[in-house]
């Protein structure tokens, strides 16, 4: 089989590899479709302090089950599946509690061991999700990048009272925008970016308002309006964020982050306690694939509105450089496998 493997920073190639054979308790996935993140382009370019090379890249893919290891049920074979990239032991004190997002020996698929950016992955087998046939192939393989909203939606429980602001209208911000207005019907949700192009996908996923704030203060045209809001998450992550954030947000807001800068963020106390702001973190996903493959089916989020370019796995060279140039054009580019 052939295997997008990083040798090393900045060494993609297309490798031959053995056909895997799936362990007990695991299937192999022959991969039709994947989607290309920010993190398999820090992984290729050496920036990811997680990760071990060489390495098959890729945490979101989908395709068909087609070998089952022992004690897996053969009645599996032929289901098409998205699958769930975290990996966890089950009985640490995190997995005990709901959270094996963050296991104590979290391996996550494409990171920690071979992903899906590959014809086939071996994995485990309750981390492949059925796919109902309603739900089409190019929207299965973003079921990944909206248990990332579930996630930090999860955290929050929003409500229709409420205005959630949100920092960052690239994939993730996207996905949260979709969550928030179509699950969940917020009633004001506004995008901030410096991009207006990536501000006009925000209004297509269902943004109500958004700001330029490399055109205009922020802070001037929330006070303009009146708003302060009650859910500000940042989907952008410069350890800047979170100060403004504090300053902006209503007494008794809900912030969540999802950044992994390792730079400080200078932050006062003052205003954190003195509107008992609630401070939350969201790092990939805790169980959200059965909550996001029920939203799909309901048609609550619409994947579509993401998807900007598709390309054949031969020219994934082209499409990871594509995804890290243009941000005015790209948001989320897929790559086809076997069809
Ligand atoms: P992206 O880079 O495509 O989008 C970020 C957007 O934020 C860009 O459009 C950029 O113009 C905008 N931006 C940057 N600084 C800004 C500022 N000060 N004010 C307003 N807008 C600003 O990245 P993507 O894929 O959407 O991911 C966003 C962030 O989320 C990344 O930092 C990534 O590491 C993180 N992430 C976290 C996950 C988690 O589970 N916690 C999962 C996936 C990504
Ligand atoms: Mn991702
Ligand atoms: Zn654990």
């Amino acid at each position: 089989m052939k295997s997008v493997v990083i040798k090393q920073p900045n060494e993609l190639v297309i490798e031959e590899r053995p056909l895997p054979m799936p362990a007990a308790g695991e299937v192999r996935v022959n991969v039709k479709l994947a989607g290309i993140c920010g993190s398999d382009s820090h992984i290729y370019r050496g920036h990811n302090p997680f990760a071990h090379y060489p390495r098959t890249i890729g945490h979101e893919f989908f395709g068909e089950i087609d070998a089952v290891g022992e004690g897996v049920n053969r009645s599996r074979l032929g289901q098409r599946v998205s699958v769930d990239p975290v990996i966890s032991c089950g009985h640490c004190y995190p997995c005990s509690v709901g959270k094996p997002n963050v296991c104590t020996s979290l391996v996550v698929l494409g990171v920690h061991r071979d992903g899906g950016f590959s014809e086939y992955a071996v994995v485990p087998a309750h981390n492949a999700w059925p796919i109902p046939d309603a739900i089409a192939d190019k929207h299965a393989v973003m079921v990944e990048p909206f248990t990332i909203a579930a996630n930090v939606t999860g955290q929050i429980a929003p409500t229709e009272q409420d205005v959630a602001l949100i920092y960052g209208a690239g994939p993730m911000g996207l996905v949260t925008v979709q969550a928030l207005k179509g699950v969940y019907k917020v009633k004001l949700v506004i995008v901030v970016d410096r991009i207006d192009e990536r501000l006009a996908m925000a209004q297509r996923s269902g943004a109500d308002w958004v700001i330029n704030n490399g055109e205009r203060s922020l802070q001037a045209a929330l006070d303009e309006r009146g708003i302060m809001p009650t859910i500000v998450i940042d989907a952008a992550c410069h350890p800047s964020i979170l100060q403004e954030a504090i300053t902006l947000a209503s007494p008794a807001a809900r912030i969540v982050l999802m950044g992994f800068s390792s730079e400080a963020s200078q932050i006062v106390q003052q205003a954190i306690t003195g509107k008992e702001l609630s401070i939350f973190s969201s790092r990939l996903n805790a169980n959200k694939f059965r909550v996001v493959i029920d939203w799909l089916e309901k048609g609550l989020i619409d994947p579509e509105k993401l998807i900007t370019h598709t390309f054949d796995y031969h020219h994934v060279t082209d499409a990871i450089e594509l995804f890290e140039k243009d941000q005015r054009q790209c948001c989320k580019v897929l790559l086809t496998f076997s069809q």
